[in-house]
């Protein structure tokens, strides 16, 4: 693959993996070419904008305006939202900047403290009030429906601790509405009350929005250029231009996982970051292939309920924790393991006099070379275990390398609801969850149910 991510599948198929792995006619070449073009399809009409976004030069653009005001001011700077609204943006952050950037002095940060505010625990809420300061604070309030409870909720919160501490107006110009560009109680309220706000294009929905302001403000605030992560997107987009599994390397993870699934049985599909900085990327991609294929549906007046179910899992951490369950336990599982050629860091271990022997053997050696070592022994011992696996490599950590990541794994979740058969970018389920809490809320009154 290009943009400096490769990905081999030869560990899911019948030669390495023996019985348990795919013959390459269970791809199914025309179904794969058929699902390629049903989401052209939707691409080049318009229906579905995720793919384009590297062409969204203007969206990096508004972003770094934006991001520059808020670095000339802000000590801190909160990012509110929930679900597709805060895991893309929190895990591309992760990805791309230093692992206790908050904690830095603010000469070595580049850029203010940044806080996601997801949950609606007021434990987590408030232990924010603990820690910023309210009279040095912007505010980023991300909702592409402009209407999600659990966000409006934090916004009004928050707004009210800052407002105390700058006054109304000062408030108001220090918030920023990250929201769809017509619809929504958001985009109201940034028309009526002249608000500064960024878009989240139409026809993108809220986990497939990581490449759009949603992901791309707060990176911006945090001194990484916008520009570069769409580059990598563009890229990726553009590797994946073909009907055919062979050249386009998101259908042909889309077709194995899928073919995995209903032919083989392994219904859960474990994602295995094996460098921390990825480990909410893991998250995020739990999401987004839960929420987007998880559906049900009717054929043949017979309901049926389809979709894999996703794990995140962190190596090596969890070789200590959810391994011998990958290797020993049911056989319905693939793991797809996701590592960094060259990590921005490497420790070498001393190797001193006078260790003893049982541990001398790791001087010397790096301790992200132990961590690559470990990803290595992982899946040749599952592959023993005749177990399938799959491995994205990333040369290094950059802007460019994330924007390709997440381009390719919506790209393979497209491709995989179109494979299922289901519609990957709605959530019936979900919005009627959203709709029962509302109305709760409404009828109690402020008064508790
Ligand atoms: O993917 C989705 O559409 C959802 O997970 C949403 O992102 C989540 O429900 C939050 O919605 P909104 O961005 O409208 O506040």
């Amino acid at each position: 693959m290009a943009d400096s991510i490769s990905l081999n599948l030869s560990k899911l198929f019948a030669a390495a993996a023996g019985a348990n792995g795919l013959a390459e006619d269970d791809l199914g070449a025309e179904a794969a070419a058929a699902a390629f073009e049903a989401f052209e399809l939707r691409r080049t009409t318009g229906e579905v904008g995720f793919a384009d976004l590297g062409e969204r030069e203007d969206l990096a653009a508004g972003c770094r305006e934006t991001a520059a005001l808020v670095r000339a001011e802000a000590s801190d700077f909160l990012h509110l939202g929930i679900g597709g609204s805060a895991l893309g943006p929190r895990a591309i952050l992760r990805a791309l900047s230093h692992p206790q950037r908050n904690l830095l002095p603010p000469a070595q940060r580049d850029g203010p403290r940044i806080f996601f505010v997801e949950n609606v625990d007021p434990e987590s809420l408030a232990a924010i009030r603990d820690v910023i300061d309210p009279s040095k604070t912007w505010i980023n309030v991300v909702s592409k429906s402009g209407g999600t409870v659990e966000t409006i909720g934090q916004w009004l919160v928050v707004r009210q601790w800052i407002e105390e501490a700058v006054g109304r107006e000062k408030a108001r110009e220090r918030t920023i509405l990250t929201t769809d560009p017509e619809k929504g109680l958001l985009r109201r309220m940034a028309r009526e009350e002249g608000m500064r706000t960024l878009e989240v294009p139409p026809n993108v929905g809220g986990r497939f929005s990581a490449l759009t302001p949603v992901g791309l403000l707060s990176a911006a605030v945090a001194g990484i250029d916008p520009s570069e992560i769409l580059k990598g997107a563009r890229s990726m987009t553009a590797r994946c231009a073909s009907g055919r599994v062979g050249d386009n390397p998101a259908l042909h993870l889309a077709a194995s996982l899928h073919a995995l699934d209903v032919r083989k049985g392994r219904r859960t599909h474990v994602l295995m970051a094996y460098a921390d900085a990825l480990a909410d990327t893991a998250e995020w991609y739990c999401q987004l292939w839960a929420e987007s294929l998880g559906k049900r549906y009717e054929s043949e007046g017979e309901q049926v309920f389809s979709g894999p179910t996703p794990v995140k899992a962190v190596g090596a951490v969890d070789q200590h924790s959810q391994l011998q369950l990958y290797l020993e336990g049911p056989q319905d599982k693939v793991i797809v393991f996701l590592g960094v050629r060259r990590l921005r860091e490497e420790l070498e271990v001393p190797s001193g006099d006078g260790l003893p022997p049982e541990i001398a053997y790791l001087g010397g050696h790096g301790i992200g070379e132990i961590l690559d070592v470990e990803r290595r022994a992982t899946e040749e011992a599952l592959l023993r275990n005749g177990r399938p696996s799959a491995t994205i490599l990333l040369e290094e950590l950059t802007p460019r390398a994330i924007g390709a990541l997440y381009q390719f794994w919506e790209l393979t979740t497209a491709y995989a609801g179109e494979l299922y058969g289901v519609n990957a970018y709605d959530q019936p389920a979900v919005e009627l969850g959203k709709r029962i809490a509302q109305r709760v809320l409404s009828r109690s009154g402020g008064q508790g149910t």
